[in-house]
C-alpha cells in the first residue's frame, strides 16, 4: 500500500513536470491517482474549454460554472508546499476574472477570459509546470473582439 502511493505521489509530480503533452502511456495513467486539487483542475481547464469556445462564439448565455471555485483554496494537493506563497492571492485573482468574464459586459469578456488564464499561468509558473503549454491554447486571440 505504501509503495503504491508512493507511485501515485512520483507519477503526479511527473504529471506537474512533463514537457510533452502526449498523453501518458496507458499504464501510467491506470496507475495513476488525483489529488483532490489535480481533480479539481481538470474540472477547471475542461470548464473553461467549454466557456472559451462560448466566449469566442459571442453567445448570448454563457455556459453555468459547475465547479466550486472556492474550493482552489480548500483542496488538497498533492504536496502543500504548492499552496505557499501566493497561492491563495492568485487563486483569487483566478476567480475574480472568471466572474468577471460572467459578469462584465460581452465587449470586455475577451480580456476577462484571458486574464483569467494569465492568473492560471502565473500561479503554474511558480510551481507546476508542466500543464503550463496545454493551459495557453485557452487564450482567445484578442483580434476577435473586433468582429
Ligand atoms: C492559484 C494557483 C493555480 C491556479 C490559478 C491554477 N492552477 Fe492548475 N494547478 C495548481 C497546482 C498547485 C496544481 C498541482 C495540484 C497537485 O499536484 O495536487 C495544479 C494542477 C493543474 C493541472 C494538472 C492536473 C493533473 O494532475 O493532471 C492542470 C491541467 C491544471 N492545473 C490546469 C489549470 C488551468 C487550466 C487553470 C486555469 C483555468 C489553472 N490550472 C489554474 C495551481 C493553480
Amino acid at each position: 500500500m505504501h509503495l503504491l502511493l508512493r507511485t501515485g505521489l512520483l507519477l503526479l509530480l511527473l504529471a506537474c513536470s512533463q514537457k510533452n503533452e502526449d498523453p501518458p502511456a496507458a499504464t501510467e495513467s491506470e496507475m495513476r491517482t488525483y489529488s483532490e486539487l489535480s481533480g479539481l483542475m481538470l474540472g477547471v481547464q475542461a470548464y473553461q474549454k467549454v466557456l472559451r469556445d462560448s466566449v469566442r462564439s459571442s453567445a448570448l448565455q454563457l455556459p453555468d460554472n459547475p465547479m466550486d471555485l472556492a474550493r482552489l483554496h480548500s483542496a488538497q494537493a498533492t504536496d502543500s508546499r504548492e499552496l505557499e506563497g501566493n497561492y491563495h492571492e492568485l487563486a483569487d485573482r483566478f476567480i475574480q476574472w472568471n466572474d468577471s468574464v460572467h459578469s462584465g459586459s460581452k465587449a470586455r469578456r475577451i480580456e476577462a477570459f484571458n486574464k483569467s488564464i494569465d492568473a492560471c499561468i502565473q500561479c503554474h509558473s511558480s510551481r507546476c509546470p508542466g500543464p503550463i503549454s496545454s493551459i495557453r491554447k485557452l487564450y482567445l486571440p484578442v483580434s476577435d473582439s473586433d468582429s
